[in-house]
């Protein structure tokens, strides 16, 4: 096809905003579904999305559009995630892309995650059509939204459009401004082939599947194709475009999007972000590709069944082709064995992974309490990056500690400015300055650290507002800070998947919290637990949980075997989350528990 018929465009917004429905009504205007094929959110494939209902992973589909001016434009079209950690995701999208919607909730107006996505597209190079959705609601306020993108984001108005991903209202007029607004892609056809890896995910039978876009030249079946980055070359078994079904094709052309599978069984070989070109005819300079993204939060990934170890690092192997994202190494560890370490860009990041290994690897797997990246330094002058509180060096041998610090940005109402202040600054925080986007929206920027924020700081910033506060935060740098280890013992023994690190002011309130806690989540045994928080060599927290008298089979009175069968197989199942530690089952959650501070 002539290029200058393709428009490659994002879609992209705050978490919620609407950006999967909009999608689904551009499927839906374009016929590319039939109307009895509609589902909802048609793009959020995986089980894990359609179960919270936010997307996770960016989607391309190719559409065809028959414009107002006679022509068929042949879209593709990425629908991404909302959510801040998976802005990876977004930005490795919008490098396929000369356009982005950027989608902006009527009834809510510029949240944090609107104004980090629409500085995603515009350092990009992208042009901009914002979308403002939503506006079926009767609470629907186009005036004061349009206001908030231009003194918010500084992109002119006058360009937007009104929709409603719900009535489909409007629409019309966005796959229209779509086709005046978003640049065609430049490339050039007779040019070495190239093109950019932006995607990619393992499949049992066909190995390595790769989405791409084509920047130069094009790309056939049985083309033999050469990686830039790793040298490594294969014939191409098969391409072809998601609609969304896979639909395969002969050839990719310069400006397209689509997959190519590689017939590569070893995931390592293939990195998101590299160039292809062709092996005889090989492109001179690549892709620039993908910055690399530091982990931010770190947690010991433990199958519960020892014999899974292997299991677990070939899921994790395969799992970063989809998401380059995470980081792992081996970690042993004397309560739960040998697993991994594993690094993720925030907390919603690690829950999605550890669902996706146990789902799609069928997996199961304990999660210990997650830590953030500190910076050690030894009386010695060492230097030492510690991820894991286990391998926090004795106080003896510190000098100090940095942690990690964050840029943190507020996007709430006026009335809640008190609440922010209060909850932030117990959190560490220290207030910058702000800004007000309208009257009736203010941009407050805070520095506070990474592990305050991983300390329920979402869930309670989002009660305190009534939901109406956005946060969106970026890594600032190291600080000194004075912190401690605090260990736990169960039953007099330490549990090394329980310590975590605390500042020294609040060791003792979050010590006294988290034997609380573990006494309510860890179940009567047979004998007595004693729970014990201990820091810098003193016992600072206990409780107990008392020992269980209750026989589960007093209940069947002898008779019934099939009952009493029964029974015990529930009780098997009930205790597949739990880890025995020592003498004690210990659930999942009491891993988790410190998190949750309130
Ligand atoms: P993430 O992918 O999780 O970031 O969310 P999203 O931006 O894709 O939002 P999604 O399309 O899942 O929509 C969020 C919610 O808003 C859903 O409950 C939709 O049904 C609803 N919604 C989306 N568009 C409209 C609209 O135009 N009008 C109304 N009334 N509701 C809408």
């Amino acid at each position: 096809p002539d290029s200058s018929y393709i428009r490659n465009f994002s879609i992209i917004a705050h978490i919620d905003h609407g950006k999967s429905t909009i999608a689904d009504r551009i499927l839906e205007c374009t016929h590319t579904i039939a109307e009895r094929d509609m589902a909802q959110q048609v793009l959020d494939s995986m089980d894990i999305e359609r179960e919270r209902g936010i997307t996770i992973k960016s989607n391309a589909v190719r559409v065809m559009y028959a414009a107002d001016d006679g022509q068929t434009y042949q879209f593709n079209l990425i629908d991404t995630p909302g959510h801040v950690d998976f802005a990876y995701e977004v930005s490795r999208s919008l490098a396929a892309c000369e356009g982005a919607v950027l989608v902006v909730d009527a009834t809510q107006g510029v949240e944090a995650q609107t104004v980090s996505n629409a500085l995603l597209a515009m350092n990009a190079g992208l042009s901009i059509i914002p979308a403002i959705n939503k506006i079926d609601l009767p609470s629907a306020d186009v005036a004061r939204t349009r206001s908030e993108i231009e003194e918010g984001l500084a992109i002119p108005a006058e360009d937007s459009v009104s929709v409603s991903g719900k009535t489909g209202e409007g629409i019309h007029d966005l796959l229209e401004q779509i086709v005046r607004a978003v640049p065609a892609p430049t490339g050039e056809r007779d040019a070495p082939p190239k093109a950019l890896i932006f995607d990619s995910y393992f499949d049992s039978y066909r190995g390595v599947v790769t989405l791409v876009r084509i920047m130069d030249g094009a790309f056939s079946v049985h083309d033999r194709v050469r990686l830039m980055a790793s040298a490594d070359v294969f014939e191409i078994e098969d391409l072809g475009v998601r609609r969304p079904k896979e639909t395969p094709l002969a050839r990719l052309d310069v400006g397209e999007v689509g997959y190519i599978v590689t017939g590569l069984k070893d995931p390592s070989r293939v990195r998101v972000g590299d160039t292809l070109t062709l092996d005889r005819n090989p492109a001179e300079v690549p892709c620039p590709g993908y910055r690399e993204v530091k982990p931010m939060v770190f947690t010991g990934l433990f199958p519960i069944d020892n014999d899974q170890y292997e299991n677990l690092r070939d899921a994790l192997d395969r799992l970063r082709l989809n998401d380059p994202s995470i980081a792992y190494a081996p970690e042993t560890s004397a309560a739960l064995g040998f697993g991994f370490r594993v690094g993720f860009l925030g907390l919603l990041h690690l829950e999605v992974v550890k669902e996706r290994l146990e789902r799609e690897f069928d997996l199961d797997l304990i999660a210990t309490s997650p830590s953030v990246d500190y910076r050690v330094h030894t009386t010695k002058g060492e230097v030492l990056d510690i991820t894991s509180p286990q391998d926090m060096p004795d106080a003896g041998r510190i000098a100090h500690i940095e942690e990690p610090r964050l840029k943190v940005k507020v996007i709430a109402p006026p009335d809640f400015v008190g609440a922010i202040m209060e909850l932030t600054i117990d959190h560490r925080g220290s207030f910058k300055d702000m800004v007000y986007l309208s009257p009736t929206t203010v941009e407050m920027h805070w520095e506070m650290p990474l592990s305050e924020l991983i300390m329920d700081y979402f869930d309670q910033l989002k009660s305190r507002t009534k939901g109406y506060a956005s946060l969106d935060y970026e890594f600032f740098r190291y600080e000194p800070s004075d912190l401690l280890k605090l260990d736990v013992l169960l039953a007099g023994t330490p549990v090394d998947a329980l310590s975590f690190i605390v500042h020294r002011d609040k060791a003792y309130a979050r010590g006294r919290i988290l034997c609380d806690r573990l006494k309510e989540i860890i179940p009567r045994q047979l004998f007595e637990v004693p729970i014990q928080a201990a820091a810098g060599g003193r016992i600072i927290a206990r409780s107990t949980v008392r020992a269980r008298r209750k026989d589960v089979l007093a209940k069947c009175y002898g008779g019934d075997i099939s009952r009493k069968r029964k029974l015990l197989e529930k009780q098997k199942q009930g205790k597949k989350r739990m880890k025995a530690i020592g003498s004690v089952e210990v659930p999942q959650e009491a891993f988790m528990a410190i998190l949750k501070v309130d």
